[in-house]
């Protein structure tokens, strides 16, 4: 029986090892230079690809940035967002936060298929879409930064943990604060990376309530929203988040709140006699210093992994598994 015992347990460790060498995940470290041999040619082809999409339509650098945000916060940067659905599959893609609301998936496709014209079966997804988002950034004026590689893609995706773990437009302070905790992401990260919200655009229905009901809200801005978005229809009416630079990533966005000029409820939260005050307020006077804490908070979101013992792979089309 002791001897069964043993043999089983050396066994159940074989398997494990083989089980990890077979593909599941290990915590990996990312580096800047996982492709520098295998494929070298890689942040160029993402940087074209990236220039075209965002000279044909600037806000698709703010989609862009989106859809890595929506891909970390659900089990980590896998590519997971770019799976679609199918008849026996259901995805992420249509879960409350992205349902009619997620774009940019043509633009991803159009890149993977330059990258793997150049390396086939080497570079993944995830990989793709955070250089792609670092491009949409830089392309509209913000920063630039050097970004570890190495991600795999996700067999599968999650819909429920994709409407569990991104943040509503209705959202408090405290939660917005404990769902940027539970990714391990500090209050200053979650102010930083919210000043992603000085580009792109939100549909009507996620600030109607904010500019008819709310007070905290500048006045002239207010009825300036109204103006394309009323009472009741044009749920799907766009308005740029940013009312000074739509389409430049500075550090308006923080101008903003400090007027009360910002779109959503949750965006004002971050200005409305909380925590986060004298952090918006010097974001708001000193461009450089939200640059350096975007960029901080950007790798160590990037740096979110599926867990340990996930399937993964280098999918071959980012809308499905291989
Ligand atoms: C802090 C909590 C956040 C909430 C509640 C939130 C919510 C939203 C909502 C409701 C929209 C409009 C979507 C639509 O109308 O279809 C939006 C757009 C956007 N979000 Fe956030 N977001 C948050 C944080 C972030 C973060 C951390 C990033 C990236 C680092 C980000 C990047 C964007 C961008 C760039 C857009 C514009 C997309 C476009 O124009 O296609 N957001 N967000
Ligand atoms: C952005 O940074 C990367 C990594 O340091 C560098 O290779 C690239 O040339 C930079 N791009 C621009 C446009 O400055
Ligand atoms: C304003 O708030 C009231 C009470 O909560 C709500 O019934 C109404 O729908 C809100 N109006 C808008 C335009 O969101
Ligand atoms: C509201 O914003 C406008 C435009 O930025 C500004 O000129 C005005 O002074 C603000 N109103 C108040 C009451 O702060």
């Amino acid at each position: 029986m002791a001897a069964f015992t043993t043999r089983s347990a050396a066994f159940l460790g074989l398997a494990v090892v083989l089980c990890v060498l077979a593909g599941a995940a290990r915590a990996q470290q990312l580096s800047p230079n996982f492709y520098s041999t295998s494929c070298p040619n890689l942040a160029p082809i993402v940087r074209l690809g990236m220039t075209s999409a965002v000279q044909t339509e600037r806000r698709m650098g703010a989609s862009i940035l989106r859809l890595f945000f929506h891909d970390c916060f659900v089990n980590g940067c896998d590519g997971s967002i770019l799976l679609d659905d199918t008849s026996t599959f259901i995805g992420e893609k249509n879960a409350g936060p992205n349902a009619n609301s997620a774009r940019g998936f043509e633009v991803i496709d159009a890149i993977k298929t330059q990258v793997e014209a150049a390396c086939r079966a080497t570079v993944s997804c995830a990989d793709i879409l955070a250089l792609a988002a670092r491009d949409g950034v830089n392309l509209l004026g913000g920063p630039n930064w050097s970004v570890p590689l190495g991600r795999k893609d996700s067999r599968t995706a999650s819909q429920s943990a994709a409407s569990a773990n991104l943040p509503g437009p209705g959202s408090s302070l405290a939660t917005l604060i404990t769902m940027f905790g539970n990714k391990n992401l500090s209050p200053r990260d979650m102010t930083a990376l919210s000043g992603a919200h000085t580009i792109g655009r939100s549909q009507c229905q996620f600030f109607r309530n904010r500019i008819y009901n709310e007070t905290n809200i500048n006045a002239s801005f207010a009825t300036l929203r109204q103006g394309t978005c009323p009472r009741s229809g044009g749920n799907t009416n766009l308005a740029p988040f940013d009312v000074q630079t739509a389409d430049g990533f500075d550090n308006a966005y923080y101008q903003n709140l400090v007027g009360q000029r910002g779109l959503l409820h949750s965006d004002q939260e971050l200005f409305n006699g909380g925590s986060q005050n004298a952090l918006v307020q010097q974001y708001s006077n000193s461009p450089s210093q939200f640059s350096a804490d975007f960029v901080t908070a950007m790798l160590k979101m990037g740096g979110l992994l599926p867990s340990s013992g996930t399937q993964t792979e280098v999918r071959l089309n980012c809308r499905r598994p291989n």
